[in-house]
């Protein structure tokens, strides 16, 4: 199924090329012009182009004559209801609306929406959420997971094969210094409450413990810290047990958060699954040339930098004393990650902190691929896509004494309040239903209050906002399409369908043009990574919808406009919920 500006784009470059071959000029370049945008001023039609601004030097004559052009040899479609030359020069196009309204019936009725495939036979690796182990999700850890979340849904959403993998962070020294604290001071009842923050407890523990020691003190313990991490590494089966079941406890305490935000991953390889492939890493780098000894130590340094940023830093991939680093890890993780799934994109998700640690390995490990002599157009698109700070309710929820504030008492919070307005709202549903529903606006909002961020900005999360119900909020979608489906049920409509649809007033007509609208919503938010960009789709989609139903009774008019608005009042819901999976939020029949 063609998307709107993928039709209309059709249509102004085939008139395009018979202008241009009329007059004798090549038109191959118009394959890479993009012919036809949607309008943000309807007064300028539903789409428009300025593709005869691209015309004025072949042809030799003004944009106006181009366009006027244009308009002349413009095959006659039944899409196009009126085409006029607009300004200098542009071609502003109305739609026809029994073709409009036959088109949404069709993407309706479409299991994908209308949405092009493109990423059918293809595969995306999206790294997210990715812990570290032995320590509770930091806000970081949440946005990657609700941000790398949504774009899993995205990229299933087109056709992709999606690999989501949780790399989360479970090697390294720190673990010597857990297992010498576990050993001294670990509270047996305290663990077994709540293992995570026992963990965390005494992680910190050794710090405060070594800080307050004197010398002598503190090197012993420092001492007894890298033998056990160095009795880990080398395979000692107590330190191996030990490091398991903090793994272990760790992960399911994950799997709680994943489980509420219906999150999934298809693999959990972390930082510990590539520890056996890093000295070849740093061995292949330094074969290849692209990495050097430097005092001692094994570095990648870029002297002709694919990107300003990277101008006079250094990657190490291996220290002095032989140790590998987080950025060897990435490389050996590159590596498998290609040879595993030959992906033709490769999408991490992580805080904006680690953006020149990325950027350098990008270039590290296509210099090394290109040194191994690797064609560079082979290799997979990589991309960080990264997130800026959070705070909960004025860090209220945040790292109360004692404790570190944890996501799962902040679903609490949001579902609880949620609950108090299902009970108000809509007493006659059972006490299951209520709870159900209290549950997927609770989290919806709290998911949502990200996502329809730009990622990259700073956020403030407040429990009021989120959860209000109008606004660019989950409850004020999750009520819009709660309201189509109750008119539905007061219509009685058992089988709702989509064919009568047709378009009798403007309110209609904005809302099947948005609908129509879909498939360039979801494109663009993909090409941008930002689900903020579907987000406001949904918002404006939610926002036509209650206009039309503000204007149009749909149950009262006589039958056939009923019929006309039910299929209307079908497709919406279709629509909305498919946009509403895509970003995670459960679209429910009541609230
Ligand atoms: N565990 C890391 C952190 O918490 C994030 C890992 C991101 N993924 C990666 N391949 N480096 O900061």
């Amino acid at each position: 199924m063609l998307t709107l500006p993928d039709l209309l784009t059709d249509l102004v470059r085939h008139a395009a090329r018979a202008v241009l071959e009329a007059a004798g000029q090549d038109a191959s370049f118009l394959e890479q012009t993009e012919a036809a945008v949607a309008t943000n001023d309807p007064t300028h039609g539903d789409y428009q182009s300025n593709l005869a601004f691209r015309l004025t030097k072949p042809l030799r004559t003004s944009p106006r004559a181009a366009a006027e052009g244009l308009v002349a040899h413009l095959p006659a479609h039944p899409a196009l209801r009126a085409v006029e030359v607009a300004g200098p020069g542009f071609l502003n196009m109305r739609l026809d609306e029994t073709w409009l309204a036959a088109h949404v019936a069709a993407q309706a009725a479409d299991p994908v929406l209308g949405l092009p495939q493109v990423g059918a036979g293809r595969t995306v690796v999206i790294d997210y959420s990715s812990p570290n182990i032995a320590k509770r999700m930091h806000v970081g850890h949440i946005r990657s997971t609700l941000i790398g979340n949504a774009l899993h849904r995205m990229h299933e959403a087109v056709g992709y094969r999606v690999v989501a993998d949780n790399h989360i962070g479970d090697w390294g020294t720190q673990y010597g210094k857990l297992i010498v604290a576990w050993r001294r001071w670990k509270d047996a009842e305290a663990y077994a409450e709540d293992p995570v923050a026992e963990l965390e407890r005494l992680y910190v523990a050794f710090g405060d413990q070594s800080k307050a020691a004197d010398p002598v003190e503190r090197e012993a313990m420092e001492a007894e810290a890298r033998a056990e991490t160095a009795k880990l590494q080398a395979g000692d089966p107590t330190n191996r047990a030990l490091w398991q079941e903090f793994v272990q406890r760790s992960l399911e305490e994950y799997d709680q958060v994943y489980l509420r935000l219906d999150v999934r991953f298809d693999v959990t390889l972390g930082e510990s699954f590539y520890n056996d492939a890093l000295p070849g890493v740093v061995d292949a780098a330094l074969a290849c040339g692209a990495a050097r000894q430097d005092a001692g130590a094994v570095i990648i340094d870029f002297p002709d930098p694919p990107e300003k940023a990277l101008k006079d830093t250094i990657l190490v991939i291996r220290k002095q004393d032989g140790a590998f680093l987080y950025g060897t890890s990435d490389l050996a993780t590159l590596n498998y990650r290609q040879s595993t799934w030959d992906p033709a994109r490769i999408l991490y998700v992580t805080d904006k902190r680690q953006q020149l640690h990325f950027k350098q390995v990008f270039a590290a490990w296509t210099r090394l691929r290109a040194a191994q002599g690797q064609d560079p157009a082979t290799l997979p698109t990589l991309e960080h896509v990264w997130f800026g700070t959070l705070n909960f309710d004025g860090g209220a929820m945040s790292s109360r004494k004692g404790g570190t504030f944890r996501l799962v008492d902040y679903m609490d919070a949001a579902a609880e309040r949620a609950r108090a307005v299902v009970d108000e709202k809509a007493p006659e549903l059972s006490e299951d239903e209520r709870a159900d529903i209290a549950e997927a606006v609770g989290v919806g909002a709290i998911r949502y209050a990200d996502l329809s961020q730009n990622p990259n900005s700073d956020l403030e999360f407040s429990l009021d906002r989120m959860l209000a119900l109008d606004g660019n909020t989950a409850p004020f979608l999750m009520y819009s399409y709660a309201r189509l489906r109750s008119i539905q049920r007061k219509g009685e409509v058992t089988a709702p369908t989509v064919d009568k649809l047709a378009i009798t007033n403007d309110e209609e007509r904005d809302l099947a043009l948005h609908l129509a609208r879909y498939p360039e919503a979801v494109a663009l938010a993909l090409h941008t990574s930002r689900p903020n960009m579907l987000c406001d789709y949904l918002y404006a989609l939610a926002g036509c919808i209650n206009r039309f139903y503000r204007n149009s009774p749909v149950l009262n008019a006589e039958p056939e406009l009923a019929a006309s608005r039910l299929a209307l009042v079908e497709a919406s819901a279709r629509v909305l919920a498919h946009g509403m999976h895509t970003i995670g939020l459960r679209a429910i029949d009541r609230m």
